[in-house]
């Protein structure tokens, strides 16, 4: 049996009337100033895990009672010997291996300090926060009809430890990215990195809402202190995973609109028949949030080792602890919002509320989307056939769209590079394209005129009506002539 213990602490008023109702009574400052001077506390014996591959571990939690606000507030020196005294009672109770909960791996130089003054290894749990946020998004974008290999995705604060790590592992599942930041010389690096790795269309922005404004996901991971995106600018049906903190995504968008679905993350179930947390801390019962899984899956697999510490993390970490956490049954189960399971109805509701709201605002477009109306519900797609949804979300369930029959393009600039370069044809070239053109120039001369005309392609001649045949060239006016460039 491996063991494992994780140092949370309360995240508002709640955690403590939980243990204690008569504090409800009490002024939250109150309790937060009282609380803050007792010592780290066993919560709870975790038992009943297991893993699909038999391994078995348990665990404790064990809370350091300071709030959000404190950790954040109080210095980083003051702060330390509490999690470390918490630290060193998960050592006496036997664990191999402590993970570190919500802001307790925010503060400070995010758990390298607690790290060295315990004898035993420390992880955040970021890798696999990352690795479920990104599971947890793509899984948001499937409930809410969103195909992803066709879908724009954009992500706030590319260029930082964990937003680069999530922009390089999104890419390769999307059609186009949006990486933003405030540093363009940082974002030009990573577009370059991006772009030569995965065949999805890279872009780069400064502006948080334009960029945020036709994308289907959003990943939000900036460091910013202010709120990045408002409710007016995001797109009906929308998914947004929210994984900074303090958060970028105002609090009026969960209220204010119904229709798009904002998550902090994946929950994670965790694998065993009588898996027992012995404490309740809001998610549904067996699941748990990505950074306690991280501990136990390092556990299970006796990889006794700081996993992730400090600020970065690299796409092979996130990979690693994600494969990990399949060969030992942990999936991502669900979605979590303000350290709560999002309960399944909402997100079915979410995705109803999307369909009127995103109709209105296809047909608002002055171009670039199309609807084609049915008598069962509606099919829409972007200019070119892209981001295609069928409405009600229900319907994109069970459907399969038909194999790709042409090459898909890797981008006007790259498709014309490659052309020229010797490679593949670019994918509209004039064989293609010309032919393609004159079809359509021939259907607008077609209506200007009443009845059928009747075109030579051999001659590029329209033979029974002569006034339509001058259309087919343009008359150009004396000083303007030109010679047509003989290939
Ligand atoms: N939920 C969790 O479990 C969890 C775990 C760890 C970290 N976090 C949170 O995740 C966030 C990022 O952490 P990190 O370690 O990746 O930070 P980081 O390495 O410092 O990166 C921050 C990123 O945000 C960008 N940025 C800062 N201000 C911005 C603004 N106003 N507009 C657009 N981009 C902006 C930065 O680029 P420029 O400077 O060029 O703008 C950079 O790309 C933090 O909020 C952190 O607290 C959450």
């Amino acid at each position: 049996m491996e063991r494992f213990a994780f140092i949370l602490h309360p995240l508002r008023q709640e955690d403590f009337t939980r243990k204690y109702p008569i504090l409800k009574a009490v002024p939250f400052r109150w309790v937060e100033e009282t609380f803050k001077h007792m010592p780290p506390r066993v919560l709870s014996h975790i038992t009943g895990i297991e893993s699909r591959t038999g391994a078995q571990a348990e665990g404790w939690f064990i809370a350091v009672p300071m709030t959000p606000r404190l950790l954040l507030e109080t210095p980083f020196e003051k702060v330390l010997p509490r999690i470390v005294r918490a630290g060193r009672m998960a050592e006496e109770l036997g664990a191999q291996i402590i993970g570190l909960g919500a802001f307790l791996k925010v503060v400070g130089d995010r758990g390298v300090s607690v790290a060295r003054a315990l004898n035993t290894p420390v992880t955040t749990g970021n890798s696999y926060t990352a690795g479920s946020a990104l599971q947890g998004t793509l899984l948001a974008a499937a409930r809410m009809g969103i195909r992803a290999e066709e879908a724009q995705a954009t992500v706030i604060g590319a260029t930082g430890a964990i937003g680069s790590v999530c922009a390089r592992i999104l890419a390769k599942h999307v059609a186009q990215i949006t990486l933003v930041a405030r540093k363009r010389d940082r974002l030009e690096a990573l577009q370059e990195e991006i772009a030569r790795s995965t065949p999805a269309e890279v872009h780069i922005s400064t502006d948080s809402r334009s960029a945020v404004r036709d994308a289907d996901m959003v990943i939000a991971v900036s460091s910013a202190t202010d709120v990045l995106i408002e409710p007016e600018d995001l797109r009906p049906g929308a998914v947004v995973c929210d994984v900074a903190r303090p958060r970028n995504v105002s609090a009026a968008v969960y209220e204010k609109r119904n229709d798009v679905l904002v998550i902090d993350g994946g929950v994670i179930r965790v694998p065993g028949e009588n898996v027992d947390f012995g404490f309740n801390f809001g998610f549904p019962p067996k699941h748990a949030e990505a950074c306690i899984a991280e501990t136990i899956i390092l556990a299970l697999e006796r990889r006794f080792e700081c996993f992730t510490l400090g600020a970065d993390i690299r796409v092979d970490q996130v990979e690693e602890i994600t494969r990990l956490a399949h060969k030992h049954g942990f999936e991502v189960a669900g979605f979590r919002r303000f350290e709560r399971a999002i309960p399944d109805e909402e997100v079915g509701q979410r995705a109803f509320a999307s369909i009127d709201a995103l109709a209105d605002f296809i047909l608002a477009q002055p171009q670039g989307y199309q609807t084609v109306i049915g008598d069962k519900g509606m099919l829409t797609t972007g200019t070119y056939g892209d981001v295609t949804r069928l409405l009600p979300v229900d319907k994109m369930k069970d459907f399969k769209m038909p194999p790709p029959l042409l090459t898909r393009s890797p981008g006007h600039m790259r498709d014309f590079i490659r052309a020229c370069k010797g490679g593949d044809p670019a994918c509209s070239n004039f064989e293609v394209a010309a032919p393609f053109v004159e079809w359509m120039l021939l259907g607008v001369i077609a209506l200007r005129h009443e009845g059928k005309l009747e075109y030579d392609p051999d001659k590029m001649r329209i033979t029974n009506n002569a006034e339509a045949n001058r259309l087919l060239k343009p008359e150009i006016r004396k000083g303007w002539d030109f010679h047509a460039v003989k290939l």
